[in-house]
């Protein structure tokens, strides 16, 4: 990211009154069933529209069961409220991202919180590694299982919805993400109390946000929040809260998307503040294209007006750099706009 935005945290956040200016809520009832489908066209307007205005919407009647959510939040918490030498036992390595961290950085700057993030089954095809699976009941890896494959399914039903929304058939880019795609889930957890205690190293004391502003990465991110709040997006020069809704969950595009839509879709800015009463928990998913995708601009999204802004990003390079910079400080972390081809 450029010097451009490193002053955003200075913006003002917008008063959550204003409806128009709140985060779009789409119900998505017919786009599960089949977002090629007729009934699904309104809904699918709606997210097309969400994608350019905001990068952000939440979506009511998504599929992923209640009952589900309600297991996945408890195995959450149980594996959390752990002894930290416990939850060390999973602890990620440079290798081996998968697993427990407390000492994630974005943008080089600590963020107040604690992970752990798990992927498909068997070696993941980036690094190669194996999930981490904690030494808690079995019920931990199930349900974390269960709730990966759900949003999976969620996640290429939204990717109908774009492609539709792009003029695109539905299942145009089913083939980079059905089988073998990178997607991994996140719990997080965003306690009051510092992880880290304070710290001597001047960078890592920062501790000010739960997680500083950022991008997603991969092609789109479904996020499961708790009731606390503090996840906020950046907007025509505002942060917007991102209100937790009952049963809802919460969509972002992320980088990739952003390539493929030509710039029609935005990659949102986000971030979450730092808890000040209470504790946060979050899961999103990361849904991300196989490793042997590259991204291009999509042909209906080129035109002699309008020609491809972006050069080739083979995925697999773009997320294994990103990954090391949220790891530790190895110099400023890749980004689109390092990809962008210069308007003639
Ligand atoms: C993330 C993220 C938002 C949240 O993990 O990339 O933006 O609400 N999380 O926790
Ligand atoms: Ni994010």
């Amino acid at each position: 990211m450029g010097t451009a935005d490193d002053n955003l945290d200075a913006y003002p956040v917008a008063n959550s009154a204003d409806i128009a200016k709140q985060v779009p809520v789409i119900d998505i009832a017919a786009v599960v069933q089949d977002a090629s489908s007729a009934d699904a066209r309104n809904a699918v307007d709606k997210i097309a529209a969400a994608c350019r205005d905001w990068g952000f919407f939440q979506v009511l009647n998504h599929g992923v069961s209640s009952q589900l959510v309600q297991e996945t939040w408890s195995q959450t918490r149980a594996f959390f409220t752990q002894p930290t030498a416990v939850k060390e036992q999973s602890l990620r390595t440079r290798e081996n991202p998968w697993g427990y961290y407390n000492n994630e950085l974005t943008k080089n700057q600590r963020d107040k919180k604690e992970v752990f993030d798990y992927t498909t089954d068997g070696p993941d095809p980036i690094y190669q590694a194996e999930n981490r699976w904690p030494e808690m009941s079995p019920e931990f890896a199930t349900t974390m299982r269960a709730y990966r494959d759900a949003c999976t399914d969620l996640g290429l039903s939204l990717l109908e919805a774009f492609c539709a929304g792009l003029d695109l058939p539905a299942d145009y880019m089913r083939s980079d993400f059905a089988r073998y795609h990178t997607g991994f889930i996140r719990l997080n957890y965003y306690p009051v109390k510092d992880p880290m205690g304070a710290s001597t190293i001047e960078h890592l004391a920062v501790a000010d946000l739960g997680i500083h502003h950022h991008t997603d990465a991969g092609a789109l991110t479904v996020l499961l929040q708790d009731d606390v709040g503090g996840l906020q997006v950046f907007k025509d020069g505002f942060w917007h809260n991102v209100a937790p809704i009952e049963d809802a969950l919460v969509i972002n595009t992320g980088d990739m998307m952003q390539v493929w839509s030509n710039d029609f879709y935005q990659a949102a800015v986000h971030r979450v503040l730092a808890m000040e009463t209470r504790d946060r928990f979050s899961i999103p998913f990361f849904f991300n294209p196989s490793a042997t995708t590259t991204v291009d601009p999509l042909p209906t999204v080129v035109s002699d007006s309008r020609p491809a802004r972006y050069r080739t990003i083979p995925w697999c390079d773009f997320r294994g750099q990103r990954t090391d910079g949220d790891y530790a400080d190895y110099g400023p972390e890749v980004q689109i706009s390092q990809f962008k081809i210069a308007a003639s």
